[in-house]
């Protein structure tokens, strides 16, 4: 019976092949144990010389690491395993030998395993990031749809700009100039105006000259749109879902957070609702807290977020920003039009914004104007007034980057490490 290692626990006691990689080996003149992945997992192979024999068992112990290879034998159940099972192995047929592999079990520079990220790929801490990156993934579609959200698919080529003209990737569409989408939001407003709540998950590009561990030129995004929403409608939809993500890998996500050694203590306090901080109220405390210099009207960097950040063990929204700081489709606090009504989701334990979202403005005269004093091109936008002119509503959304969230909740430093194969500045390969 051919399985593969996910299967393991309804054939105990049973005779398996299983198609796998060498990871690693130990072995003695008596014993091989050979550490087999296969993707769907990992389980020791035992290989017993008097009980497979001289040939068997000298094969067994020259296979080199990353060699393909059937494995057959008899599943046991093993509780010093982390997995819970091992294989009583039988016989080992070599697919094909891999031959000096450049990623050993010793530690590496960055800059290698980056070089060699199509290899990376295959090593246990990947593998676990991976996992949780599909988790979020697949609770993100889960969440939607359990609350009556449509997925519909923005277009990657477009015409405009919706989070400012600076960070564009420009490319010839036949004679016309296009970019790649910086996010799909202006489309999702069109589509909850068809649809009422809608989401987006798909790849956005931004050509920011930005060297930090929060910022990937292509990114991919989760862009929720609803209808009727206000504002704080959509700060619970946000912190509904984020709740749902983390407590979603939580749950499914067990051996891989303890691969990656993550403290699950502090995801398992992460429930909404979450606290709401203002602009305002930030800049007071940065100025209380050793940032003395920085003035209403300035944006926070990384220092400013994670200052903040550190007071919560929750994320913490930020809001109501100064209206000159954030795209022009923001809908002004009506009490208070120098600032929107807007929020940043800063993550825990220093991991920044995973979340930008606003309420849109509705009002058609009051767009127009601001479409003109962000100096943007009229004939680009007409479409998007439109949505303003035939039965406007108020609407709200927000967009979740999707590498951020997975590096907090996975725990790892860099957003490298979150998607398989990331573009950097200065990395366009593999
Ligand atoms: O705050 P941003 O720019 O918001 C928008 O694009 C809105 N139009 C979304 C919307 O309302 N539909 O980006 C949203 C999120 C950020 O909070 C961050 O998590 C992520 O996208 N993000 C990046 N992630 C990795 N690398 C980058 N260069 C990123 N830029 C933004
Ligand atoms: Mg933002």
């Amino acid at each position: 019976m051919k399985i593969t290692i996910s299967q393991v626990s309804k054939y105990v006691d049973q005779e398996v092949t299983i198609g796998g990689w060498l990871a690693n080996k130990r072995s003695s003149g008596k014993i091989a144990f050979l550490q087999l992945r296969d993707g769907s997992g990992y389980i020791q192979g035992v290989v017993v010389k008097e009980d497979v024999g001289e040939e068997i068992f000298a094969r067994a112990k020259s296979i080199t690491q990353e060699s393909s290879l059937y494995v057959t034998g008899i599943v046991q159940t093993d509780e010093r395993s982390p997995f819970g099972y091992e294989l009583q192995v039988k016989s080992v047929e070599v697919i094909h030998e891999s031959v000096d592999y450049p990623i050993t079990p010793k530690s590496h520079g960055t800059e290698f395993l980056m070089d060699n990220r199509h290899l990376w790929l295959r090593s246990k801490r990947q593998h676990a990031v991976m996992k949780i990156r599909n988790e979020i993934i697949r609770a993100t579609y889960e969440f939607f749809n359990n609350e009556g959200f449509v997925k519909v698919d923005p277009p990657i080529l477009t015409g405009s700009a919706p989070e400012g003209t600076s960070e564009l990737f420009a490319t010839k569409y036949f004679d016309e100039d296009a970019f790649l989408s910086q996010s799909g939001q202006l489309y999702m407003e069109a589509t909850a105006m068809a649809l009422g709540k809608v989401f987006s998950f798909g790849p956005t590009f931004r050509a920011e000259k930005s060297k930090t561990r929060r910022h990937l030129i292509e990114f991919w995004m989760i862009e929720p749109e609803m209808a009727f929403y206000q504002h704080e409608d959509s700060l619970k939809v946000q912190e509904e879902y984020v709740s749902y993500i983390v407590q979603s890998v939580l749950q499914n996500c067990k051996l891989e957070l303890t691969t990656l050694g993550r403290d699950v203590e502090k995801l398992e306090q992460i429930k909404a609702p979450f606290p709401r901080i203002t602009y305002d109220d930030a800049l007071k405390f940065l100025h209380e807290n050793g940032f003395e210099d920085i003035q209403w009207g300035d944006d926070f960097g990384a220092p400013h977020e994670t200052a903040i950040a550190e007071s919560y063990a929750l994320p913490v929204f930020i809001t109501h920003y100064p209206t000159s700081l954030k795209p022009f489709y923001m809908q002004p606090d009506p009490e208070r039009d120098e600032v929107v009504l807007c929020a940043d989701l800063i993550a825990p334990e220093g991991y920044g914004e995973i979340i930008g979202g606003s309420e849109r403005i509705h009002d058609f005269d009051l767009l127009e104007q601001r479409i003109e004093e962000h100096k943007l091109s009229k004939d680009a936008y007409n479409w998007y007034l439109d949505l303003r002119k035939y039965g406007s509503v108020p609407h709200s959304g927000f967009g979740l980057g999707l590498e951020r969230t997975v590096a907090w909740i996975s725990g790892v430093e860099h957003v490298r490490e979150t998607i398989p194969f990331p573009r950097l500045l200065n990395r366009l390969y593999p």
